[in-house]
């Protein structure tokens, strides 16, 4: 059987104990656990002289290196996360664009595949991850590597006229065309692509989602990235901390909580959360005590200028309703930077009667489905999801919002803290089901083996669509 290796940015060995960083780390950590193989990509750290360093654990080799000061912030603090995350999370209003930083981006790219060429074997499938190494199969094929490569597009990919506000679009999309399979969330992301390789660059679309384009034949297909949900309902049930944080009612009963978990990012739409949470209180006076909200968001890639626009406007408006709302006995907004281990969020979301899910664009939204998955199934809480997390097109029995509807957000937190029991299981089951049958090991499963099938097919065409 060939060995899988994983190619991301942030290589990011999850041990037991510690906190996690967000969906990608989570998803490729858990389908590497069972298959095993080599985990590659930047270890997080900034070297005069970064060198390869590789540590088994378990079935996974971790091989990693640091970035020069220099590398990080054109590759990583630049094109990356100030030019391609806010464009592809449909904010071209954050983006900004530096020549010097894409040919960063292009040189780190090329850096990383020359660092992995020594350690391939023939037959091994390599499955790149994520925004920030679009060009990396093209730099393979320039240094000779003919291994089956797949490239898996963890955030959103947009419609091709928010795109082409990307000065160097096309240099850039010529490169993903050198993988041979492109997988995304949603049907919607791989529209977005196929509009734009056939609209901007005259590609020409096949049979089975294969698509022409630069001379290359490659396949682009949809596989929604999912959870293990036994694993976390156990992780959940055994959970033995506390789970309602703080706070009791008026009555004296435990105080129903509100959750949400989110890396400290402007895509979340923590801002309008805050807002649609404080109109709820000012419309509907009989939650005051009867309900706190807990919003965890660890701080993220503080050193870019708009994170940290955006953590200051969240402190403001955390202050702001503590301030009008709060009494001696009753906190409703808890709002919390640091991050927290897996297993006390499991048994966190557990005990939450509400997961309030509503970012303004996400690829998929891997803490929604795990706060289904955690649920008691015999008292289970209600998830409220924003129409434009990737997770609505399967969780669609979940109360649907638009983030944008401030008074929409509160009818729906106060129809989700009314909810009668009954209803709130039928909506669950339909769920869980969905989550059941898209779990992380069908995403990983149909992944690869359709990277092994559209490998085998592989070959340069002599169709030059541009
Ligand atoms: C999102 C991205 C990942 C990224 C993660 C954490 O989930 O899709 O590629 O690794 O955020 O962000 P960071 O910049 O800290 O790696």
């Amino acid at each position: 059987m060939s060995r899988l290796v994983v190619v991301s940015n942030r290589v990011a060995p999850i041990k037991d104990g510690k906190a996690v960083a967000g969906g990608l780390a989570v998803g490729v950590y858990e389908a590497l656990r069972d298959s095993g193989g080599i985990w590659f990509g930047w270890n997080g750290e900034i070297s005069a002289s970064p060198e390869l360093a590789s540590e088994t654990h378990g079935r996974i080799t971790y091989a990693t290196l640091g970035l020069t000061r220099r590398d990080y912030d054109h590759y990583y603090r630049g094109f990356s996360n100030a030019t391609l995350w806010p464009i592809f999370h449909y904010r071209i209003d954050l983006a900004r664009y530096r020549r010097d930083e894409y040919e960063g981006y292009r040189s780190v790219n090329r850096k990383l595949a020359e660092q992995l060429k020594p350690l391939l074997r023939k037959d091994d499938v390599i499955w790149v991850h994520d925004y920030h190494l679009i060009p990396f199969a093209d730099e393979c094929r320039r240094l000779g590597i003919r291994n089956r490569i797949g490239f898996f597009l963890h955030i959103p990919f947009p419609a091709p006229e928010i795109l082409t506000a990307i000065p160097p679009h096309n240099d850039l999309f010529r490169t993903l065309c050198a993988y041979d399979l492109i997988g995304f969330q949603t049907e919607v992301d791989r529209q977005a692509f196929s509009d734009y390789i056939t609209r901007e660059v005259r590609g020409v679309p096949g049979p089975d989602g294969y698509l022409t384009a630069y001379g290359h034949r490659f396949r682009a297909e949809v596989y929604p990235i999912g959870v293990v949900p036994d694993e976390i309902q156990a992780t959940a049930a055994s959970y033995k901390g506390r789970r309602n944080l703080i706070g009791r009612t008026a009555a004296g009963e435990p105080c129903p909580t509100i959750i949400s978990v989110d890396r400290l990012d402007y895509s979340k739409g923590l801002l309008e959360r805050f807002c649609a949470y404080e109109e709820l209180l000012q419309r509907y006076p009989e939650h005051h005590r009867n309900v706190q909200f807990v919003q965890i968001a660890p701080t993220s890639r503080s050193d870019v200028k708009t994170y940290q626009h955006i953590r200051q406007q969240l402190e403001t408006q955390a202050g702001h309703i503590n301030g009008r709302y709060a009494e001696l006995d009753w906190m409703p907004l808890h709002y919390l930077n640091r991050s927290h281990e897996r297993r006390v969020l499991m048994g966190l979301f557990r005990g939450a009667g509400i997961g309030l899910v509503t970012p303004l664009r996400d690829g998929m939204n891997l803490v929604a489905k795990e706060y289904v998955a955690a649920q008691d199934p015999e008292n289970p809480g209600v998830l409220v999801l924003s129409r434009f997390a990737g997770a609505a097109r399967e969780l669609n029995t979940a109360l649907i919002v638009n983030p944008y509807d401030t008074v929409g957000m509160a009818e729906a937190l106060d129809r989700a803290l009314r909810m009668p029991l009954a209803e709130r299981k039928d909506r669950y089951a339909s769920m869980m089901l969905s989550i059941r049958h898209n779990d992380l090991g069908r995403w990983r499963d149909r992944f690869l083996a359709d990277l092994h099938a559209a490998g085998a097919g592989r070959q340069p065409t002599d169709k030059i669509a541009v």
